[in-house]
């Protein structure tokens, strides 16, 4: 009998994960048997959580909130995508350690492209944050096309330091929130801070948000409302929170784990059913 792999989803606060669900739902859309459970690990937890679980013989991590940064650092190698983030959200067992590749960029790009129909190209994109999460998505939108990034951050040296990683300066520009009156409408803006964890949206002027202009928050459930709501407010198109990138980021790991990629369409109708009080414009 062949040995069920064992993955898991470490993070803090984890106890709403829906990681283990979406995983079980693909392995048996998949037939592909596995154990996936949620490890709770604080910051200063986290290394020996994952070491943990790497001695037990571990296949598989998925690595969310605050650790992501730290992830990429303890991998024994990155994917391209990985390193240009210096962040990792999906770690693939080798023999000597952990590969980290970090499937979030392209989650988002997906669902902002495959399911809500959206081009990206040619479009002038506002990333608030320069986090683990906005460092996950930043290269995929380069690499989708966009016109030009603008990236602010409530501390300034971590937007000059994702601005230095991204290495396009002709494409990608840090500023600061004073600036963003300024910088008229975008095309696309995305939320990729914590803030509304600690009821802390920074003020955002209306007219960040161009006519016929989009609006993401990463995140999903109650801390993506006060971002949404605003968005709605002033006047975006396409107002979407952050589950429909998760369902995409799990089916990108579980293609890399498994080799197999999963249909997402079931897995997302069925959380957002269950979100249902907390879905946005579509
Ligand atoms: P994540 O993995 O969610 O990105 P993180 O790496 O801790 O977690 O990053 C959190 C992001 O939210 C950062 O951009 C952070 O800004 P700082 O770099 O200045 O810390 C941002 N953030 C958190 N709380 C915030 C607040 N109250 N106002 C503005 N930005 C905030």
């Amino acid at each position: 009998m062949t040995e069920i792999k064992r993955f898991a989803v470490i993070g803090h606060p984890i106890a709403h994960s829906l990681s283990p669900r979406i995983h079980a739902f693909f392995s048996k859309q998949r037939r592909i048997p596995l154990e996936y459970s949620a490890i709770d690990a604080t910051p200063e937890q986290f290394e020996a959580a994952l070491e943990a679980f790497t001695a037990g013989g571990g296949d598989g991590v998925n690595i969310t909130l605050p650790h992501k940064v730290r992830a990429a650092e303890l991998c024994n190698e990155l994917t391209e995508r990985a390193r240009r983030c210096g962040a990792a959200n999906t770690l693939i067992r080798q023999d000597h350690g952990w590969l980290g590749d970090n499937t979030d960029g392209l989650g988002l790009v997906r669902d902002l492209t495959d399911r809500h129909g959206q081009d990206l190209r040619g479009r002038k994109v506002l990333l608030i944050g320069a986090g683990g999460a906005a460092r996950g998505v930043a290269p995929a939108l380069l690499d989708a096309g966009i016109k030009s990034l603008y990236i602010v951050n409530r501390t300034p040296s971590r937007t000059d330091a994702l601005a230095d990683a991204l290495g396009e300066p002709a494409r990608v520009h840090p500023r600061n929130f004073e600036d963003l009156r300024r910088l008229g409408g975008f095309d696309l803006v995305i939320n990729a801070t914590s803030a509304a964890r600690e009821a802390a949206l920074p003020f955002l002027p209306s007219s960040l948000i161009a006519p016929r202009g989009d609006a993401v928050d990463l995140s999903y459930g109650e801390v993506a409302i006060p971002f949404l709501a605003w968005a709605r407010a002033a006047g975006g198109d396409v107002v979407i929170d952050g589950l429909g990138m998760l369902v995409e980021q799990a089916a990108e790991a579980f293609l890399r784990w498994h080799g197999v990629r999963p249909d997402t369409t079931a897995v997302y109708e069925e959380l957002r059913a269950s979100h249902a009080l907390l879905t946005t414009a579509d």
